[in-house]
């Protein structure tokens, strides 16, 4: 069996995927036409030929601008669907998906058209390929609290349809703490929490975000190594890593693929997990980031199946289910 057949037959979660980010530009353009919608790109080569991001900011600006074209709930649907096929094909059996729902109500999409395409979605997906799926409610750092508060309480009819909430857009000047309030309210409601912290931010933000808003998982995280004693505490207390390596290349977190610091992570003992973020805009979907990582590293075999098992201890699943996949 090829590595490549390996990687793609391990049976593993996704925990890190912005829903939004598996546009596809083919997607972009069949639902610009079917809505009406103007975009700035004459064919999808040129929307690809724009996704050159020397930062985080760069790549916000194109995926918020690309998200216009989503409408209605069957578009919703349809996003979810197609990431959720591709998914299926690279070896994901259960899916934590992220949603940023204020880059929709922002532009006059109703909460509800959001989440119920969403939920077909993944009810579709669980009925083709049996793989199961959660949904995470990310906040947008870049606004204030208050909006935030005002999304959880749109959210409140669905409530029981959403896993968890995050923490995402440009995370420089928008540290955790900024959310302290409204991720205490959304714990009270029961809900699990994750944050992005320590991908453009420094091992502070990672600090802020395990001792005042409490995560459950850190999205990203890698600037936490340049902290012994923080990378000490996440191995210690088995604090999952989503971590996202052609994302990290594409926004040059990472300057070259040789130098990835996952096999680090793993050698410092931090349960790590391979994720795709944007897979639309960053070149590869789960698989890919799996094989990008073991080449660029020098992966064994033992190693891509433990992360593979990471994947499943740090999912939000029970814990017989995740036994099931262990
Ligand atoms: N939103 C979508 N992808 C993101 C990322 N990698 N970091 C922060 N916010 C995001
Ligand atoms: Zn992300």
């Amino acid at each position: 069996m090829t590595d490549s057949d390996f990687i793609s037959g391990l049976p593993k979660a996704e925990l890190h995927l912005h829903i939004e980010g598996s546009l596809e530009p083919e997607l972009m353009f069949a639902l610009a036409e079917r809505n009406g919608v103007a975009i700035p790109f004459a064919s999808v080569e040129d929307v690809r030929a724009a996704y050159d991001f020397s930062n985080l900011q760069d790549f916000l600006d194109i995926y918020y601008a690309g998200a216009d074209v989503l409408r209605t709930e069957a578009d919703f649907r349809d996003l979810a669907v197609a990431y959720f096929d591709r998914a299926a094909a690279d070896g994901v059996v259960h899916a934590e998906i992220m949603f940023d729902p204020q880059t929709h109500t922002a532009r006059g999409i109703a909460f509800g058209t959001v989440i119920e395409g969403l939920l077909a979605g993944m009810a579709e997906a669980e009925a083709r390929h049996g793989m199961t799926s959660k949904l995470i409610m990310s906040f947008l750092r870049h606004l204030d609290e208050d909006d935030a508060f005002a999304t959880l309480e749109a959210a409140r009819p669905w409530l029981d349809r959403i896993d968890a909430v995050g923490l995402d857009s440009s995370e420089m000047g928008h540290p955790p703490s900024k959310f302290a309030r409204v991720f205490a309210a959304a714990r009270a409601e029961g809900l699990k929490l994750v944050a992005h912290a320590g991908e453009e931010g420094p091992p502070e933000y990672v600090y802020e975000a395990l001792d005042l808003l409490d995560v459950d998982r850190l999205d990203h995280g890698n600037r936490s190594l340049e902290d012994p004693v923080l990378t000490a505490r996440l191995a210690r207390t088995s604090m999952t890593l989503t971590v996202c390596p052609l994302s990290n290349l594409k926004l040059c977190v990472v300057d070259d693929m040789n130098d990835h610091p996952i096999d680090r992570m793993l050698r410092e003992g931090l349960r790590a997990t391979i994720n795709s973020d944007d897979p639309a805009y960053f070149g590869g979907y789960i698989a890919d980031n799996y094989r990008a990582a073991a080449a660029g590293r020098a992966l064994t075999r033992a190693d891509l199946a433990l992360l593979a098992r990471n994947s499943f201890l740090g999912s939000f699943l029970p814990d017989d289910t995740v036994a099931q996949h262990l």
